[in-house]
């Protein structure tokens, strides 16, 4: 150890002490993508050994971290202003420590302006040097000194964090992070860094632990999952956690089209009881040519034969999308081409967002925006056929029985229903019988919209 790390660690146990003398506690708000819901759980499991308690009430906290997310500008306005909004609580307390981490964290001039004009901001860290965040908060508490943590990524991945799960019944796993890319309209290579995968050994032996915890569902999760590299590919690593023993099913996300392999289909169609038959492929365009300025590397062709692949290897599978509309330059015949994909996938569902510009990416310099009232003409007319197709596709699993692993009890339609979701990823609300969260519950589906199914229970456990 060098003197560096020692006096780090130092610091921070005389932060424990105080933290622990105060019974202080933290509170997380997150924003954003899966990959910053499984960060907060690492927040809040290095916070805990630090010695806060967690509270879900922002107003008994004496720290609170803002996770936060930069894919679109609202989003990071909304986080902004709730920093905005945390002042007036800053005045009141002693000791008091508000960090901004997230994706918005890593761009220089979010955190230069935090440094300049929002003095009761103790400190921001980007999300690749996540690791640092008890010294950060140390550095605060003990010294009064402020940290502003951005364009330091070393390109290492921290294992072993502490983790605090939301769910016992459902987790997420990391299994590589960053993104090479460079999407021409994506701010995420800037703030996540180069991609890096961790050692298939470390991933597995997490799995194993959380199965034989109790939990019944795994995400693994990456901007981009079959970029996976260690000593063995994604499907490979797929592949032997689906060979573990347990009741358990995978999910996986995001993949991007251009590395989704033959080989990752066969495996998803040889474990399906295990894999979920269900794969979110983001298109983000119908059109060749607005494709090509994204640099996504496929066209029109490749996606559907993707498509056509999925569905003969793996039937009933369910696809869904991202789309972006409003591209710069993007032109009615090029939106007309991304409805055109729409009719012929026939996607399960589609999230669909107004391209929004971000500050150093190549997109953000281009000419021929869209003006914004084209953009909302265009989301909602692709919505609404969308919607249509949605609600087509859910009206095949009428009078079918799926399994659904039970997450919640939820109020809707005025009686209580217990929730949850289909190997396939639908939501599922079931009447008519007590199951456990967390228990995996074989219902027949009775009625269907174009986002949820309605079930009760099936007869039997045969799908
Ligand atoms: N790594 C994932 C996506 C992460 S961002 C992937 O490649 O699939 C999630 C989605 O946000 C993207 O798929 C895209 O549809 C959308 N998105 C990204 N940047 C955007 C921007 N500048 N404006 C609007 N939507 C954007
Ligand atoms: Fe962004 Fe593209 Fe990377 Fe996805 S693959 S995170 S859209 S740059
Ligand atoms: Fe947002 Fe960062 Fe995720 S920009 S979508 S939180 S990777």
């Amino acid at each position: 150890m060098n003197t560096t790390d020692f006096e780090v660690r130092e610091l921070v146990d005389e932060a424990s002490r105080l933290i622990r003398d105060g019974s202080l506690m933290a509170h997380v708000i997150t924003f954003g993508c899966q990959q910053n819901e499984a960060d907060s759980e690492r927040i809040r499991g290095m916070l805990v050994a630090l010695g806060y308690s967690i509270t879900d009430k922002p107003e008994d906290a004496s720290l609170i971290i803002v996770n936060t997310c930069a894919v679109r500008e609202h989003a990071e306005t909304k986080a902004l202003s709730l920093l905005g909004r945390l002042k007036e609580h800053a005045k009141k307390r002693e000791r008091y420590c508000i960090g901004l981490v997230g994706c918005a964290a890593a761009e220089p001039h979010v955190a230069k302006m935090i440094k300049s004009n929002f003095k009761y901001v103790s400190f921001t860290l980007e999300p690749a040097m996540l690791s640092m965040l008890p010294e950060l908060v140390a550095r605060y508490l003990v010294r009064g000194e402020r940290s502003f943590i951005v364009g330091q990524d070393d390109g290492r991945i921290p294992e072993g964090l502490p983790a605090i799960r939301q769910s016992k019944h459902k987790a997420w796993v990391s299994v590589m992070y960053g993104c090479n890319n460079f999407c021409s309209y994506c701010i995420v290579p800037y703030t996540r860094g180069r991609e890096r995968s961790r050692r298939s050994e470390d991933v597995i032996n997490e799995c194993r632990e959380l199965i034989d915890s109790g939990v019944r569902e795994i995400t693994l999760l990456g901007q981009n999952v079959n970029s996976y590299r260690s000593d063995m590919d994604f499907a490979t690593l797929l592949e032997r956690i689906a060979l573990l023993e347990g009741d358990f099913i995978i999910r996986f996300m995001t993949s991007h089209p251009k590395d989704a392999s033959s080989e990752l289909i066969r495996v998803m169609a040889k474990h399906r009881g295990k894999i979920a038959p269900y794969f979110h492929l983001p298109l983000q365009s119908g059109s060749d040519s607005i494709l090509a300025a994204m640099n996504r590397t496929y066209n029109r062709e490749r996606y559907l034969s993707l498509v056509d692949e999925l569905r003969r290897n793996i039937p009933g599978i369910a696809i869904t999308s991202d789309i972006i509309v409003g591209f710069p330059g993007e032109s009615e015949e090029d939106f007309l081409d991304t409805l055109d994909m729409l009719r012929r996938v026939r996607f399960d569902a589609v999230y669909a967002f107004i391209y929004s510009k971000r500050r150093g990416t190549p997109a953000a310099e281009m000419e021929n925006q869209v003006p914004e009232n084209v953009k909302h003409e265009r989301i909602n007319k692709l919505l609404k056929i969308q919607e249509e197709i949605s609600e087509e596709q859910n009206a095949a699993y009428l009078g079918r029985t799926v399994r659904v692993l039970v997450e919640k009890e939820i109020n809707k339609r005025g009686q209580k229903m217990l929730s949850g979701r289909s190997d396939t990823n639908k939501p599922v609300h079931i009447t008519g019988a007590k199951y456990d969260i967390g228990e995996f519950a074989y219902v027949k589906i009775t009625e269907v919209g174009a986002f949820d199914l309605y079930a009760e229970p099936a007869g039997n456990n045969e799908i």
